[in-house]
């Protein structure tokens, strides 16, 4: 008989996931494994909700955003039982290893499972913000962009054409890499981060110099940007995971407010959410996908786990869970650096 694979993916969704699962099941199938779904995450596995995967199923899913078996941000540990729970899927299914495709808390647990109880587990990293540590991007990062870089376009239209600043709000949690990746290759005139609290002065100073030259301005910021204004101290809703829940929290109507304030100017915002984590990936994802998802099965079959099938450089290569959860990759000095040169 085969030995079984099982395969979650965890966390918020993003273009990439589907090639990765397909990348896993081809290669697995082509070592000698069957492989098996759980559906919406660690609850799936809990719960010992599954789904059929083999290559016909997963032939054509390359193409499509999302996730096939769906998601959830339940987190075994705190769940009554959940992990005992967990552990006597991974028996009844005669699981030989699980590959968990998600971003810091689904490879949190993971990496815990291993720990805890030697769990035969394999990541493969995933996250629209690109903050995990030890792999040099994520899938689901550049599609998420794509997205944001035509919104943005689409602001510079409509901002032209009115004589307005337009701010728009990205997400990418407590890393600034979306909203740095849009304002650099969009070309806007201001760029907010997490990273970074926001310098009054000089964000008044640069719009009126950039509204000045050609009668608009287009600002970018992450959704956690830190404005003099924010709402410190107020009870905020938290998931699973312990995060607060940054959608409507207003940071890019703030902002607006704040530069009309400052310069005079009419000022819109636009909020793009969670439209950023739909659509077909790009090329980029569906090739980064399918190389950590066979990654992922390789990793399997040479026995190598706790571990994640990450990219460094050009290569697919095993990183401890441990490097990737460990700390958050946020934007570092040099970058900040680099884009002060853009701005
Ligand atoms: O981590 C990915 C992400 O899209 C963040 O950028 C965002 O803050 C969060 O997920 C939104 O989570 P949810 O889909 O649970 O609202």
């Amino acid at each position: 008989m085969a030995k079984k694979i099982g395969i979650l993916t965890g966390g918020g969704d993003c273009p990439g996931l589907n090639p990765a699962i397909r990348g896993c099941v081809y290669a697995a199938e082509r070592m000698g494994y069957e492989c098996i779904g759980f559906r919406d995450g660690w609850k799936g596995i809990i719960e010992n909700i599954t789904m059929p995967l083999n290559r016909d199923i997963v032939r054509d899913i390359i193409l499509q955003g999302g996730t096939m078996l769906g998601t959830s941000r339940t987190h075994p540990y705190k769940r009554e039982k959940g992990v005992d729970m967990l552990r006597e899927t991974f028996k009844k299914q005669n699981l030989h290893a699980l590959v968990a495709m998600g971003g810091e808390d689904t490879l949190g647990v993971a990496n815990k499972l291993y720990n805890d109880f030697k769990l035969p587990v394999v990541g493969v990293p995933k996250t629209m913000d690109n903050d995990l540590s030890g792999t040099d991007f994520t899938f689901g990062f550049d599609s998420s962009v794509t997205v944001a870089l035509d919104a943005l376009s689409r602001l510079r239209d409509t901002a032209n054409s009115h004589h307005r600043v337009i701010v728009l709000e990205v997400m990418g949690r407590h890393a600034g890499w979306v909203s740095l990746y849009t304002a650099i290759a969009g070309a806007a005139d201001y760029m907010c981060l997490p990273e970074r609290p926001v310098n009054l002065e000089d964000l008044t100073k640069k719009i009126k110099a950039a509204y000045a030259k050609k009668n608009y301005a287009l600002v970018v910021t992450s959704e956690a940007t830190d404005l003099p204004t924010t709402d410190k101290g107020q009870v905020q809703a938290k998931d699973d995971f312990g995060h607060v829940v940054l959608q409507g929290r207003g940071v890019g109507e703030k902002l607006a407010d704040l530069i009309e304030e400052q310069t005079g100017i009419e000022t819109r915002h636009a909020v793009i959410g969670h439209i950023q984590r739909g659509g077909a990936p790009t090329l980029f994802d569906r090739m980064l996908g399918t190389r950590v998802g066979v990654g992922a099965a390789q990793f399997v079959h040479e026995g190598k786990f706790g571990v994640m099938a990450a990219l460094k450089g050009d290569k697919i290569q095993p990183v401890p869970l441990q490097e990737a959860v460990g700390q958050l990759k946020t934007v570092t000095k040099e970058w900040m650096d680099f884009s002060e040169l853009m701005f």
